[in-house]
Formats: structure tokens, C-alpha cells, sequence
């Protein structure tokens, strides 16, 4: 049985879907489980990784788990619900072959480099894995800027054909979540990447201004992009919840160093198929938009 986390969410919910689909044994877990819409083969479960004691009824008896959080950076002293859900995993001890707990956690691009606030919060929340003493066989999967980040349109894409983007002019390799998925589905079902740290990208280096157009392709539409000022960027990250010192970490982050464009050969190596383009996400989410 694997375990998904964030099951409703793009890579999870990827995940939930290719694993139920090759017959493997999959529980989803969500917060809302009367209300997911899951494979009729994959079982929903109840967990909050807020509510640690929820945890322990969806680890229960599980060979492989695919961890993920949305707590967001900063908005507690330390990733509290990475920790709970590591803390779950090796709560539920062994698993039913009796090997190690495999254990796939989706981390971000440089997780634990460098020493700002994110780079220690990354640096708690994957060491809650790879800390020898649980004995998990753990992946780590470090993605940059995910293509889905481009649903956040689709509200103003409604609306009319001009949409706020910003830091506009910064280009990323982003990466298709189902390519994620893939990879996590390959680790829990062999234990092949047991060890791994796999830093991955998308094939291309495009700004949001370029991704945008490729959208509009697609939909057929004339889309235009209307870049936000750095401060009004600034102003969104801080009404999101970022305390400040995290805001300041995301603006270096973008516009200093160029590390997110860098397009990396991992998808390739590890899958033997190129990494699905943007013009691929596109089509497969059009309807989205
Ligand atoms: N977006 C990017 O560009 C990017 C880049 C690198 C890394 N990442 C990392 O990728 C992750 C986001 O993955 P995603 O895009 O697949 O997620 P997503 O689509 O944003 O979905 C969020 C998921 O988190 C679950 N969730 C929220 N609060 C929860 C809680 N208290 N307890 C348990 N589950 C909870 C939600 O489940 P329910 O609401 O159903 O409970 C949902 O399935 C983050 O860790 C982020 O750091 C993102």
C-alpha cells in the first residue's frame, strides 16, 4: 500500500491517479474526503498534518509514502507540518515485507543551500527524512517553478485576455507535475532511487511572458501579459502570509542568480523519455482556462 499526501493537489493527485491506474494499492489522503474525487480503486483517507494524531490511521500499514507540504515558509518557527508527517512515517514502523519504509519526499530546487529562511526551513523538513536513525529508503525530489503555477491565471484568463504576471521577464525551466508524479511513482514502486536527490527542471527556459504566449496557442486566444512592479510583487507575497524576511529570500532568490532556468537532464536519465514541454501541459490542462 503507498500512501499519497497532498493527494488533491497537482503532483499528488498525478501520483494518486497513475498508481490506481497500474493496479497498485494507493490510499489518498486529504482533509476533505467526502468531497475528493479519487479513482474508484484508490481509498480515500482523513489527515491534517496540523492534527498530528490524525496521521496515524492513513501510515498505518503502508509500504511506501509520498510526503508533501503546503505549509507555506515562515509561517511558523519551523515546518511543523513536515516534521508531523515524518514523524507519522516513522510512527507507523515497519511495513508489511518487513523492508524499509520508502519514503519520497517532494522538496524544492537547492531545498537546504544557502542560509535564509527558506534554506533552513527546507534544511529541517527534508533532514526529518534522511535522518539515518528512522531508517527510511528515501527520495528526495527537488523541482523549481512547477508549469501548474500557471492555473493562477485562469481567474483573470475569465475575465479578459490580459493577465498580471510578476517578475514577468524571469526565465525558469518549470517542470510538468505529472513528470513529478512519474518519478515518485518509479521510486515507491521499485526502491530503485533509494539514496537519490534528484534536482529537476522542464526542457525549456521560458519566461512567464513566453509561457503565457504558448497558452494563448494553445487556447487560440491573443493573451497579453501585464508585468507587476517588484514592490507591488513584494506587497502580494506579505497579504499571502510571508513575514518579511521570507519576502526578502524570494526576491533574491528571483532576481539574483539564475539557478531555476537552468534545464537539467534528470527527467530525461531517470524516465528514458524527454520531460514534457509546456506546450504539452498546456494542451493536457486547457480546459482549466
Ligand atoms: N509551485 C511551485 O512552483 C513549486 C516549486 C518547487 C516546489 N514546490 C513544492 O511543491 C509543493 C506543492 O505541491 P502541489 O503543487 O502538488 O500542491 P497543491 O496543488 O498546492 O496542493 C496542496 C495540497 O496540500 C494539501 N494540504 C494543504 N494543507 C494541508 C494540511 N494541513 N494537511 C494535509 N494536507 C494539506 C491539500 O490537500 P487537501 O486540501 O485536500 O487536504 C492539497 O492536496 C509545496 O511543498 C511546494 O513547496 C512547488
Amino acid at each position: 500500500m503507498i500512501l499519497v499526501t497532498g493527494a488533491t493537489g497537482h503532483v499528488g493527485g498525478e501520483l494518486v491517479r497513475r498508481l490506481a491506474a497500474a493496479g497498485v494499492p494507493v490510499r489518498a489522503m486529504t482533509r476533505r474526503p467526502a468531497q475528493a474525487r479519487f479513482p474508484a480503486n484508490a481509498e480515500a483517507v482523513y489527515g491534517d498534518a496540523a492534527d498530528p494524531a490524525s496521521l496515524d490511521a492513513a501510515f498505518a500499514g503502508v509500504d511506501g509514502v509520498f510526503l508533501m507540504s503546503a505549509q507555506a515558509v515562515g509561517t511558523a518557527p519551523e515546518p511543523t507540518h513536515d516534521l508531523a508527517l515524518a514523524a507519522a512515517a516513522a510512527r507507523a514502523g515497519g511495513t508489511p515485507s518487513g523492508e524499509a519504509l520508502r519514503v519520497v519526499k517532494l522538496s524544492t530546487l537547492d531545498g537546504g543551500t544557502g542560509d535564509d529562511p527558506i534554506a533552513r526551513w527546507q534544511r529541517a523538513a527534508e533532514a526529518a527524512v534522511t535522518d539515518p536513525a528512522r531508517g527510511f529508503a528515501w527520495t528526495l525530489l527537488r523541482p523549481g517553478r512547477f508549469m501548474s503555477n500557471a492555473l493562477q491565471w485562469a481567474g483573470q484568463l475569465r475575465a479578459g485576455d490580459e493577465v498580471a504576471v510578476p517578475f514577468a521577464d524571469r526565465p525558469a525551466a518549470s517542470i510538468d507535475p505529472a513528470d513529478l508524479a512519474e518519478i515518485a511513482a518509479l521510486a515507491l514502486t521499485t526502491g530503485e532511487h533509494a539514496g537519490a536527490v534528484h534536482e529537476l527542471s522542464g526542457p525549456q527556459s521560458l519566461t512567464p511572458v513566453a509561457e503565457l504566449a504558448i497558452l494563448g496557442e494553445v487556447l487560440g486566444r491573443d493573451l497579453r501579459a501585464r508585468p507587476v512592479p517588484a514592490d507591488a510583487a513584494r506587497a502580494g507575497m506579505s497579504r499571502y502570509g510571508f513575514p518579511p524576511e521570507v519576502v526578502d529570500a524570494i526576491m533574491r532568490r528571483t532576481l539574483d542568480g539564475d539557478r531555476g532556468s537552468e534545464v537539467l537532464p534528470t527527467v530525461e536519465k531517470v524516465l528514458g523519455r524527454p520531460a514534457r514541454t509546456f506546450t504539452q501541459w498546456a494542451r493536457a490542462h486547457r480546459e482549466e482556462f
